[in-house]
């Protein structure tokens, strides 16, 4: 993509990836793929808020040059220091040896071990300011959302946020950098809440500080730097990232997310049932294989409904692994507050059913459990629906 101009002097640099297939290394994008936005201010000081992954890098200096002789920028902003914000730092160095950079002190501490770059760092407090001309920069600190380091910078004349992670998303970018100019809001706002429940739900509290710190700033625009600007409803994402760090601690909305897996399809057949039974109490639902699924996308229903339906057959006296790492990966995301409930076939012992409690302990709100040896009886699959349709009868009193 090209300079996309904001607003008078502000300007959209960043690089577009539809190549990467997963991001952090862990969560797949390959077919949505995701954004890196930087922004230039081109003011009578000349600043760059965040960079980009170090990937076309050729492309991303000969879109500053557009606009101004890089060598001619002043201050190298630095909201997060991971290195999809930061990959091509080095090469900026080298193009702009004298480039003053700003970040909180524990960007500096984290610069100097990721790049070993510790000169021309400038630590900024919280709410300071910097004059760049008719643009005045603010920087706010919002520690863990995403790493320690971040913070939030606020251009005060036009009422700008540049929020690196917090309020981004998964989802290359479609011809528009806009949310007004966007004709698949429902694509970005999905991926919005994928990219928020695999990478930033574990810090769910400092978002919801965040929030609330920033509440008292009047924001025009929220430019963060992955996913789309929020110009027409910067108050839409905010809401969503809002609802989606309560559901960590509500435990969220009415429903299940009915995850199993199934060797050789006896599970699977007592997972239709299930299935059948929380229908039958009309309580919105979604179902997982969890061996053929990424946790990547299933996380995002985890977090989003309070029920928890596990179909999980005894592997080598302990849980099917995918149900295991499942459950694990969605504790350390702090998918807290679940009502969970569980079954599952073994063959010659249980095992299953003992693990999944040692790893989820007294985090979820236990409700049921039942297991069954080999394949299921007809008094099994009754026994199966009328568990689906109980555990969704206790969720609808909660609600
Ligand atoms: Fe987009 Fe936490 O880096």
């Amino acid at each position: 993509m090209s300079v996309v101009s904001i607003k008078p002097d502000i300007y959209w640099v960043g690089v577009n990836d539809r190549t990467t297939d997963l991001f952090e290394g862990i969560w797949p994008i390959e077919n949505v793929g995701v954004s890196y936005n930087s922004y230039l201010i081109n003011d009578e000081k000349k600043a760059i808020i965040d960079l980009s992954k170090a990937m076309k890098t050729d492309d991303y200096f000969s879109q500053i040059s557009q606009i101004m002789d890089i060598k001619k920028l002043d201050y190298l902003i630095v909201n997060h220091m991971e290195p999809d914000h930061t990959g091509v730092l080095r090469t900026l160095i080298k193009m702009v040896p004298d480039i003053k950079i700003l970040g909180t002190k524990k960007c500096k501490e984290m610069m100097a071990d990721f790049y070993q770059i510790t000169t021309n760092f400038q630590v900024v407090e919280d709410g300071e300011t910097l004059k760049l001309g008719k643009r005045t920069l603010q920087f706010v600190y919002t520690p863990f959302v995403h790493w320690p380091e971040t913070m939030v910078t606020y251009e005060v004349s036009t009422k700008t946020l540049f929020s690196c992670d917090a309020f981004g998303g998964y989802g290359a970018l479609t011809g528009t950098i806009f949310d007004d100019q966007c004709d698949n809001m429902n694509f970005y706002e999905a991926q919005s809440l994928r990219y928020y429940s695999n990478i930033v739900s574990t810090f769910a509290g400092p978002v919801k500080k965040a929030i609330k710190k920033l509440n008292g700033i009047e924001v025009d625009t929220i430019c963060p730097s992955h996913g789309l600007v929020w110009r027409k409803d910067p108050g839409r994402i905010v809401d969503l990232y809002s609802t989606w760090s309560d559901w960590g601690s509500t435990g969220g909305e009415l429903g299940v997310t009915l995850v199993y897996g199934s060797m050789y399809g006896n599970t699977e057949q007592v997972m239709n049932a299930v299935a059948h039974g929380v229908s039958e109490e009309n309580v919105p639902m979604e179902i997982f294989d969890c061996a053929r699924t990424h946790t990547s996308y299933i996380l995002p229903s985890m977090l989003k409904r309070k029920g928890v339906i596990l179909g999980a057959p005894t592997y080598e006296v302990a849980c099917f692994p995918p149900v295991r790492n499942l459950v694990k990966m969605a504790l350390e995301k702090r998918v807290n507050n679940k009502d969970v409930a569980m079954f599952g076939s073994y063959g010659w012992s249980g095992g299953a059913l003992k693990e999944l409690k040692s790893i989820i302990g007294d985090k979820w709100n236990w409700i049921k459990d039942f297991c069954f040896p080999g394949g299921p009886t007809d008094e099994v699959l009754e026994k199966a629906a009328a568990f689906g349709r109980n555990f969704a009868k206790e969720l609808k009193k909660k609600f």
